[in-house]
């Protein structure tokens, strides 16, 4: 899978799925810009990338608020000439019942998870139609299809993310740009213990409960990214794709 001299961009690049993702699209030839709310997250990934002999830069982004998106993608271009890819990962995973969840919790969600998603698909629209080229992959979640206690918004903002992913290939095929979702199953990073790493303990319990009998890592999530980034991912667009260890036979 080629994405040899190619430009990404991926927003939440700083930690987990998006760092992994970061450093599977360098390390297959491309240039990656990093985006994430945490800057020194960012700024190491980008030094871990340039580091292998890659040209990255990394940049503390907000992607709920729209100056900073185009602010970043701004120093991308200029940076690298183009963004071929862009890669949606920032996301939050707070929990509490809808009984208990205040309504700043509720908008805190959707506005990192959905509207996040949004506004750096539409802060790269004009440039890439210019090009009548690109690749947008959104990181959405299986949640998304089954919902799951405790976290409405969640759920409910990822099954947003699924629409904007369908909407937005719709719009965008006639110019050439493919745009997809990967839709993980639990995956060993700090997001859904609210940023602590799971114990060896919870790997094995929620493990078990996969047909596969563990959970996912960054990296092979990552390598469904790849595809969808790179020139084989050339008739396949509007997709959500379950990268799960077979939890549910959701698709
Ligand atoms: N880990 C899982 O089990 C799992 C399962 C399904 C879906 N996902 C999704 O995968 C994506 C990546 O999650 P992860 O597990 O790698 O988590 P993570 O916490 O390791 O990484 C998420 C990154 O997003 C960044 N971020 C948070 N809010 C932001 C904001 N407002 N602006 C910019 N960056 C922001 C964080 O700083 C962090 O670096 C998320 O969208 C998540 O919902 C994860």
């Amino acid at each position: 899978m080629d994405v040899q001299g190619k430009k990404a961009l991926v927003m939440g690049g700083g930690s987990g799925i998006g760092r992994a993702v970061a450093l599977t699209l360098a390390s297959h030839g491309a240039s990656v810009a990093i985006g994430d709310l945490v800057a020194e997250r960012a700024e190491q990934v980008a030094g871990e990338i340039k580091e292998t002999g890659q040209q990255s830069m990394g940049g503390a982004v907000d992607v709920t608020r729209q100056e900073q998106v185009r602010e970043l993608v701004d120093q991308t271009l200029e940076a690298f000439g183009c963004i071929d890819i862009l890669v949606n990962s920032a996301g939050i995973f707070p929990q509490a019942t809808v009984q208990d969840m205040a309504e700043e919790e509720w908008d805190q969600v959707i506005a990192v998870n959905l509207k996040g998603t949004f506004l750096p698909c539409k802060a790269v629209l004009d440039h890439m139609i210019e090009n009548q080229k690109g690749r947008i992959i959104n990181i959405s979640a299986g949640h998304a299809m089954r919902g799951f206690p405790a976290a409405a918004h969640y759920c409910a903002s990822k099954a947003g993310v699924n629409a904007l992913t369908k909407t937005l290939a719709l719009e965008l095929a006639p110019h050439g740009i493919v745009v997809n979702a990967v839709a993980p199953g639990p995956v060993d990073t700090p997001l859904p213990r609210g940023g602590r790493l799971y114990t060896e303990e919870e790997k094995q319990r929620i493990g078990s409960t996969l047909p596969l009998g563990r959970m996912g890592t960054p990296e092979e999530l990552a390598t469904t990214v790849l595809f969808l980034a790179s020139d084989a991912c050339s008739w396949f667009t509007g997709q959500i794709v379950y990268h799960n260890g077979g939890d549910m036979m959701l698709g």
